[in-house]
């Protein structure tokens, strides 16, 4: 949640700061702000909205020698321009930009108000300027080194002050913070994004670490001031990943964009001769896999419910107990880690706090972790003790849809490995593999059809509320739609596996409640046709996503989406992508912000 960057350097500094958060700004998009430094001077403009609200009111001519900005996600205090960051000591001349939450902060508060600082916000972010100030005395980043200790929470920080030109000190506990190293210019930002059109060389912080910038030089050290040779890396995306192209939105392209998003997890992973699955980023032996009696997924949202498809097959091919657990949930229950478990943490940005909290609670008790990521040098991904990256390319839009499909594709292959460890033959293994690569063929043929699902999201738009409804495999799908449903068309759905309607849902229908059920062919299908009787007895009407010739189903739903014919195994893929189309042409129906939900952000930092 919140975008930061910082900027040294000779470029236009407000061209910089603002086209930089404008890449931000999908991690939070409530209000904005940046910071100018000019010789001894600081001058700072904010605003509630967009960036585009934000431009809108910095003069053109406003520019300077460096510079930091920030988009907002509100946690403390109302969205306001007030609120907005960047926030000042009470001289005005210490800037903080903090992407986080200092859980502390009412104590700092009034200990710092009893030494005479007065506060001008409700935020809790306005306390590290404050802070820093009453450490200050000529070194700005002696003062940061001494406040940090103090601040409990977690921080992405940056802090100008009048009196050091060009100087930018930027801090790190629980939220991230990368460093860009250009020619005579330097960023500090919460991700790649903002800095992609000037630089692929890149240095990702730690905990614990504080940068010191200006345009020809970086030092990182720790807050005993020992200095931290750090590797530099180099971002692989390429910049027009981070734009929209022909499409209308990044969540339209994003689904589209699966045809090839799939192939890429796959590339260089398949071992047709072998079938089987070469994953050399596990960091495993083969007797160590061998060796493994249980898996643990851990995620939350989207990632959680492609864990929970991944368990069930894992389960029921390889033969490995698997359990998919909230990692928000998982972190505080004191989890007891055993010999021969292994644990995944599923997440597409690699960041959410609660997902890497809980890494770390597992690591902590000796757990072997590994990452399934997107963003490649994430927190998640770089804490984890090997792993997956998926390589869908950068996921913009807020409802998360390519990291899905790409997330299954990656644990898919970690199943076929398994499996062929254990009881699955060679043929088998041939067939799996076969059903893998003719997914994203599939999708092709569904996408085309897209026009179907927006004709369905135009007849059923209004509705006041909506079941999605699943069995097996596809009750987390099912799950998984109503989430997108929710999130971006602002319905609400509820996601249910369809044998559990009677025990309570049911008393939802009515002519204004629809039913989505997913029917495809397995061997609950029977049990499926009767559930959506019932639910078509009672009034509700139903539409079925089914496979190509399924005539029965068809005779009963008011509406039908034929899906490809395709096994068991692989019909989440095939049920899915209709879902986000249909919560796409509703959200389009009803006016949304499709890319930029309400009281979201794409990357969740904060607890
Ligand atoms: O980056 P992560 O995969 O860890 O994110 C987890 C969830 O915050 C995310 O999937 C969220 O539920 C999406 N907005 C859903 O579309």
């Amino acid at each position: 949640m919140c975008g930061i960057i910082g900027y040294c350097g000779k470029k236009h500094l407000t061209d910089v700061l603002l086209t930089g958060l404008k890449r931000l700004e999908y991690r939070g998009y409530d209000s904005a702000g940046i910071c100018l430094g000019n010789s001894n001077s600081l001058t700072i403009y904010k605003k509630e909205g967009k960036i585009r609200d934000l431009t809108a009111i910095v003069p053109r001519e406003a520019t300077g020698s460096w510079g930091m900005g920030h988009t907002r996600w509100a946690t403390h205090g109302g969205v306001t321009d007030v609120n907005a960051h960047p926030h000042t000591d009470c001289s005005g001349k210490i800037a903080i930009c903090h992407n986080g939450i200092i859980e502390n902060y009412s104590r700092l508060k009034e200990k710092l108000g009893s030494e005479g600082h007065s506060f001008h916000t409700e935020t809790d972010s306005e306390v590290i300027a404050h802070l820093i100030e009453s450490m200050y005395s000529g070194d700005l980043e002696k003062a940061v080194k001494d406040s940090v200790p103090l601040l409990q929470g977690t921080f992405g920080l940056l802090v100008m002050h009048a009196d050091h030109p060009c100087e930018i000190i930027g801090a790190r506990n629980g939220s991230p913070l990368v460093l860009g190293i250009g020619e005579n210019e330097m960023f500090l930002a919460s991700d790649v994004s903002a800095m992609m059109s000037h630089t692929k060389q890149v240095v990702y912080c730690e905990d614990g670490e504080v940068v010191k910038l200006s345009a020809l030089d970086y030092q990182v050290s720790d807050l005993r001031n020992r200095p931290i040779d750090k590797e530099v890396s180099r971002i692989s995306w390429e910049l027009e990943e981070l734009e929209k192209g022909k499409f209308s939105h990044f969540m339209i392209k994003e689904i589209f964009e699966q045809v090839q998003s799939i192939p890429r997890a796959m590339n260089g992973r398949v071992d047709e001769n072998q079938a089987t699955a070469r994953l050399g980023g596990l960091n495993m032996t083969e007797r160590e896999l061998l060796g493994i009696k249980r898996v643990v997924i851990i995620a939350a949202g989207t990632s959680f419910y492609a864990g929970q498809t991944a368990a069930w097959l894992l389960e029921s091919l390889a033969r490995i107990p698997a359990v998919t657990e909230l990692a928000s949930e998982l972190r505080y229950r004191n989890p007891l880690v055993e010999e021969g478990t292994l644990y995944f943490a599923v997440s597409q940005s690699g960041e959410t706090l609660d997902t890497l909290m809980a890494v770390r609670e597992l690591q902590s008790k000796g757990a072997r972790v590994l990452g399934i990521c997107n963003v490649v040098g994430s927190t998640i991904a770089r804490e984890s003790d090997g792993g997956v990256y998926i390589h869908s390319g950068p996921e913009i839009a807020v409802a998360s849809t390519k990291a899905f499909t790409s997330q299954l594709t990656a644990l898919y292959l970690f199943i076929l490995k398994m499996a062929r460890m254990r009881h699955m033959a060679w043929l088998q293994g041939q067939t799996f593999i076969e059903g893998l690569l003719s997914v994203p063929r599939c999708l092709e043929s569904i996408l085309a059809r897209a026009g179907e699902l927006q004709a369905l999201a135009k007849k059923y738009h209004q509705a006041e509320s909506f079941l999605f409804l699943g069995r097996g495999i596809n009750y987390p799908v099912a799950l998984e739609g109503a989430l997108k449903l929710k999130e971006i068309a602002y319905i609400h759905a509820e996601g249910c596996s369809a044998a559990e309607i009677k025990h309570g849902p049911i008393a939802l229908i009515n002519q204004n409640t629809p039913s989505m059920f997913l029917v495809p062919e397995d061997h609950l299908r029977s049990k499926l046709i009767s559930n959506m009787k019932e639910i078509k007895a009672r009034g509700g009407p139903v539409i079925a996503l089914c496979m190509e010739g399924d005539r029965e189903t068809a005779e009963i739903a008011d509406d039908v989406f034929y899906v490809p014919k395709i096994s068991e195994e692989f019909s989440p893929f095939v049920m899915v992508v209709p879902l986000q189309l249909f919560a796409y042409y509703c959200a389009l129906e009803l006016e949304r912000n499709v890319d930029q939900p309400r009281n979201l952000a794409k990357s969740v930092t904060v607890e």
